[in-house]
């Protein structure tokens, strides 16, 4: 069967890939696609675990139709109800229209609101087991990773956990669907730009998950995006564990600022070299009205060292860093060190905003003295912005 890739037993990773939507969540760009993951298990009783985005389902309704020949669909189960996973169950449900939807409370509230079905619903609580025969289901909600009625499903005989958006990447399946086969440093970058940007803000829940998990033997990880993790999994736990907790991964800093005309740059520029004197190496400088904004934040949650600089624009902060700032509030980052510069030719706003955002966030702490530059830096001003970054290498220094 061509594009259906059996795991093991009688699992069939039966997903898509989706290299023709520019930006998931209508938000985010998807420079290598992504993948829908949804799993087909053929036993005595057959269930498919997650469905796929609705604008590849034609070719998965021909996978899951080619696998089954005359056999019926008994169960899907509905881990999460975000439509890139739940978006191709009405086209399921009317080609095996006796299937049961498996789902718990609060998912069966959004199938109603979502897609007007309200029959077939099998609820399943905390803990109850489905019987498929030789597999064994167990289901574990896992709320806010990443909607209120995630959860997931445990098959007790292969020991996989269908953990759906937890452990999920950006980038399609290029040919490969486990970790061993896929090249892992671009699918880690790119799990590290889905959880900081998708997850991100639940970093507690994601730890009561972590608990509620504890103890189980997991022999692989088959998320809804990206990878299967099958010899990597302790890899990718340790990193959920340390991003959940905002833990920096590495010594470094992320250089970010707004400009106009390029004079926030100079700045920028000179703040990047000064920290490359004092012995930092990972230093990463970013135009905010160039580069996408989640690229930013996912080396935001990597390293713990954070320069923002902006111009002034309308007496306030330029708009791309107003939008990079309103969503590290929002995420609630945290362990941070943060330093500021900005530049003004009247009323300035730029260098006062960050200053204050920096100041009103618990866990951010605000390194050197903030600087704002008139109109471009003088030779004076060089210095003072390299301050900052003698003081900010200091302090990460400090922490070897
Ligand atoms: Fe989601
Ligand atoms: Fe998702």
């Amino acid at each position: 069967m061509h594009n259906v890739v059996n795991m093991c037993d009688d699992v069939y990773w039966v997903g898509t890939n989706d290299r023709k939507t520019d930006r998931f969540e209508n938000m985010w760009p998807l420079d290598r696609g992504v993948s829908y993951n949804s799993y087909l298990i053929i036993d005595e009783k057959v269930a498919v675990i997650d469905t796929v985005e609705f604008g590849t389902h034609s070719s998965y309704l021909d996978k899951i139709q080619d696998m089954l020949g005359d056999k019926k669909v008994d169960y899907i189960v509905i881990n999460h109800m975000e439509p890139d996973h739940s978006g191709s169950l009405k086209v399921l449900l009317t080609n095996y229209p006796e299937a049961k939807i498996v789902g718990n409370k609060k998912t069966f509230a959004m199938i109603k609101g979502f897609y007007k079905i309200d029959h077939n619903f099998y609820e399943i609580a905390e803990g109850d087991e489905l019987d498929l025969g030789k597999h064994k289901l167990t289901f574990a909600t896992i709320p806010m990773v990443h909607w209120p009625e995630s959860m997931v499903t445990y098959d007790k005989t292969t020991k996989i956990l269908f953990s759906n958006d937890a452990f999920g990447t950006f980038g399609a399946l290029d040919g490969g669907i486990f970790d061993d086969e896929l090249d892992i440093d671009f699918y880690e970058d790119e799990m590290r730009r889905y959880y900081s940007n998708i997850v991100g803000k639940y970093g507690a829940q994601v730890q009561n998950a972590f608990k509620k998990l504890a103890g189980l033997e997991i022999k692989c990880i088959a998320p809804s995006h990206g990878p299967i993790w099958r010899t990597q999994i302790e890899r990718v736990m340790k990193h959920y564990d340390a991003w959940s907790k905002f833990e920096p991964e590495d010594e470094g800093v992320v250089v970010v600022y707004g400009t106009m005309y390029g004079n926030t740059a100079k700045s920028a520029n000179a703040v990047a070299r000064q920290l490359a004197k004092e012995g930092i190496k990972n230093i990463r400088v970013y135009d905010a009205s160039k580069t996408h904004m989640s690229y930013i934040i996912r080396d935001i949650w990597k390293y713990k060292g954070l320069i923002i600089g902006s111009c002034a624009y309308n007496s306030s902060v330029y708009p791309p860093i107003e939008a990079l700032l309103a969503e590290l509030k929002l995420y609630g980052v945290k362990n941070k060190y943060l330093g500021v510069f900005g530049t003004y030719a009247w009323s300035g706003g730029g260098m006062k905003a960050i200053k204050e955002f920096g100041e009103g966030m618990r866990g951010i702490e605000v390194v050197g003295e903030p600087i704002d530059v008139f109109c471009s830096p003088t030779p004076e001003d060089y210095t003072k912005v390299e301050a900052i970054a003698i003081e900010m290498a200091n302090r990460l220094k400090s922490e070897r």
